[in-house]
């Protein structure tokens, strides 16, 4: 079984539904990840299509490559962050596209290649960079930041109680012991909380790498200006569609739908109010799902001035 094989798209049936691909429609994926929500994105538009696919991580890109080599002549992918979105549609001449989807976080290959250091359920380095050829490591910002600042890292963007705790622990350890790897860390942070936390439904270190993870990763920053752009590339009744992963995120792709919907002569229409969610099925066979919220925006007609 490849790498590719573990990852299950989430909420595909609702993507599809609400992206409505349709013949000769042009996609752009801003989060490949394996390439198979891009390729269902392929297969329902029953005539070729165009596709800009999009990953930050070129490992996604060679995976997606392999997924998607039947629709070698209409599907073009790009390496980089989805900031440049913009950017790297007008490189490729697009100028207008019918459906844009950001399915955002991290994958399952990402998630379960231990060498990537994004997962406390076994040892690795402590990398957790989605692009790997560039920027900080998890190590490397653990060497340098302060008791202070990764106290408010691990408070703000990982939403942990045990955010003071935890960031002395680590800070304690650094002196005797560089942290390498995430064994390292996890067993830091598990020393470091109450029993009742240690052993609770949450593994205890699920909060502190989701946070070192979401900032070294510079997740949240780039998404208003990113969900923005995508909105202006679409044609009027172009679709937008953003799968989040976590309250943060869920928060930023609302409050950015709601301004631009809200706005004298909005762009936009939002199409769920209220976000949809895996049903307990998907729940059940894919518990990656569970947090998942999908919000779906259209582009509205342009009213002539
Ligand atoms: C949840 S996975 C997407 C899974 C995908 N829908 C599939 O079918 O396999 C998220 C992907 O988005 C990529 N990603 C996350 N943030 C990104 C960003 N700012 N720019 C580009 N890619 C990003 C990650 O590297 C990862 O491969």
């Amino acid at each position: 079984m490849g790498y590719e094989d573990e990852h299950v798209p989430v909420l595909l049936k609702e993507v599809l539904f609400w992206l409505h691909p349709k013949a000769g429609g042009r996609y752009v994926d801003c989060t490949l990840g394996t390439g198979k929500t891009a390729l269902e994105i392929l297969r329902r538009s029953d005539s070729p299509t165009y596709l800009l696919g999009i990953d930050r991580d070129p490992k996604a890109l060679e995976m997606s490559r392999r997924t998607l080599a039947e629709y070698n002549a209409v599907v073009h992918l790009k390496h980089g962050n989805f900031s440049c979105l913009k950017k790297m549609a007008v490189s490729e001449g697009l100028t207008k596209v019918d459906g844009i989807l950001f399915d955002l976080g991290v994958s399952s290959p990402q998630l379960t290649t231990l060498e990537r250091g994004f997962s406390f359920s076994g040892d690795g380095p402590l990398d957790m960079r989605m692009d790997q050829t560039q920027g900080q490591t998890a190590a490397e910002f653990l060497r340098s930041i302060s008791e202070s600042e990764l106290e408010r890292v691990l408070r703000e963007y990982g939403e942990e109680r045990y955010a003071r705790r935890i960031a002395r622990a680590i800070v304690q350890s650094r002196r005797t012991q560089a942290i390498q790897t995430t064994g390292q860390l996890a067993s830091i942070i598990q020393k470091s909380v109450p029993p009742s936390y240690r052993y609770g439904r949450l593994h205890c270190a699920t909060r502190t790498f989701q946070a070192i993870r979401i900032v070294l990763n510079q997740e949240l920053e780039v998404l208003p200006t990113a969900i923005q752009d995508a909105i202006d590339l679409l044609t009027p009744g172009g679709r937008i569609c953003v799968i989040s992963f976590h309250s943060l995120e869920d928060r930023i792709v609302k409050q950015t739908f709601r301004a631009l919907a809200a706005q004298p002569d909005p762009v936009l229409s939002i199409l769920t109010k209220k976000p949809l969610t895996p049903t307990p099925h998907e729940k059940q066979v894919n518990p990656r799902s569970r947090s998942a919220k999908l919000r779906v925006a259209e582009r509205r007609e342009e009213v002539p001035a």
